[in-house]
């Protein structure tokens, strides 16, 4: 679990804890909603069987949008890297049921994972190839992607010589060259330090409204959320479940209505901790 110098999560004595209830939603949405691209129906996740069944996930019901930006909050361990796995298809859900885009959908993990052999652009061209770009066409289209996350200078660099930053920044190009609508990411900015996370930020905000991709963004990080989503879901515990969802347009993007937003979202987060100390 990750938290900045910022904002610290530690559990605050808990208060009396209030059992997952259906989810609450603050601040209503003005606009109509988007064309639903991943549809979750009670879903459900449990693994092992017997003494050892471990029942994670439960009754997750859950509509995305076409472009929308989802950001998911939850203590560690409640089960949302599970979840982005079963809208990857790459768990099968116990129970419920699931639509999810035919054509599959983009992972971006923690760590950039970048092949080390490979340079930056090398990285890029892989998932081109992967995607079946022809070759002729490749190399355009990494150094377009390079230069979307501002790295037109660092292509023929390989992992080992860039900062975490830009590793991560070659880790979204190559998200974005498997040119999938939905958009999967799980604490993607988590090591980074608040400075570069920060840009980080900015340039994802700008690289979504110029994509129009939908994205589900995991974090432990309320400000990260409150920066980044549209829409702030917070997962219960054992089970992992919504519990709460936040919607957050422009204007409650300002630092003083997001601070206050983050302080309420902190406080909820603590409490659904609080019911596991
Ligand atoms: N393949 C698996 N087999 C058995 N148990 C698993 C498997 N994957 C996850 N789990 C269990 O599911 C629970 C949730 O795991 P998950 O990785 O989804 O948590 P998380 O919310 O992503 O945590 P963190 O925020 O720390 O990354 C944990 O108890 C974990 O041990
Ligand atoms: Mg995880």
């Amino acid at each position: 679990m990750t938290s900045t110098a910022t904002e610290p999560l530690a559990p605050e004595p808990p208060t009396a804890p209030e059992p997952p209830t259906a989810p609450r939603t603050t601040t209503a949405p003005d606009q109509p909603a988007p064309r639903p691209v991943v549809v979750l129906d009670g879903l459900g996740k449990t693994f092992g069987s017997g003494q050892s069944q471990n029942t994670v996930l439960e009754d997750v019901d859950l509509t995305l949008g076409q472009g929308e930006f989802v950001a998911l909050l939850g203590a560690s361990g409640c089960g949302t890297s599970t979840l982005l796995n079963l809208i990857a298809g790459l768990e099968a859900p116990s129970k419920g049921a699931m639509e999810i885009p035919s054509d599959g959908v983009a992972f971006m993990f923690q760590d950039a994972n970048l092949f080390p052999w490979l340079t930056a652009q090398g990285n890029v061209e892989l998932a081109l190839e992967l995607r079946g770009v022809p070759k002729a066409e490749r190399k355009t289209k990494a150094e377009a992607l390079l230069a979307l996350v501002h790295l037109q200078h660092a292509g023929k660099k390989r992992p080992h010589e860039l900062s975490g930053g830009m590793r991560q920044r070659v880790a979204l190009a190559r998200s974005l060259a498997q040119d999938k609508h939905v958009l999967l990411m799980d604490e993607p900015f988590a090591a980074l330090d608040a400075i570069t996370r920060d840009l980080l930020h900015e340039e994802l905000t700008r690289i979504w409204r110029h994509t129009g991709r939908t994205i589900v963004f995991v974090t432990h990080n309320v400000r990260e959320a409150v920066r980044l989503g549209q829409r702030v879901l917070l997962l219960s515990s054992r089970p992992g479940k919504v519990i709460r969802e936040w919607r957050i347009d422009d204007a409650q993007k300002q630092p003083e209505q997001a601070a206050l937003l983050a302080d309420e979202m902190t406080a909820a987060l603590r409490q659904e901790i609080s019911r596991h100390v």
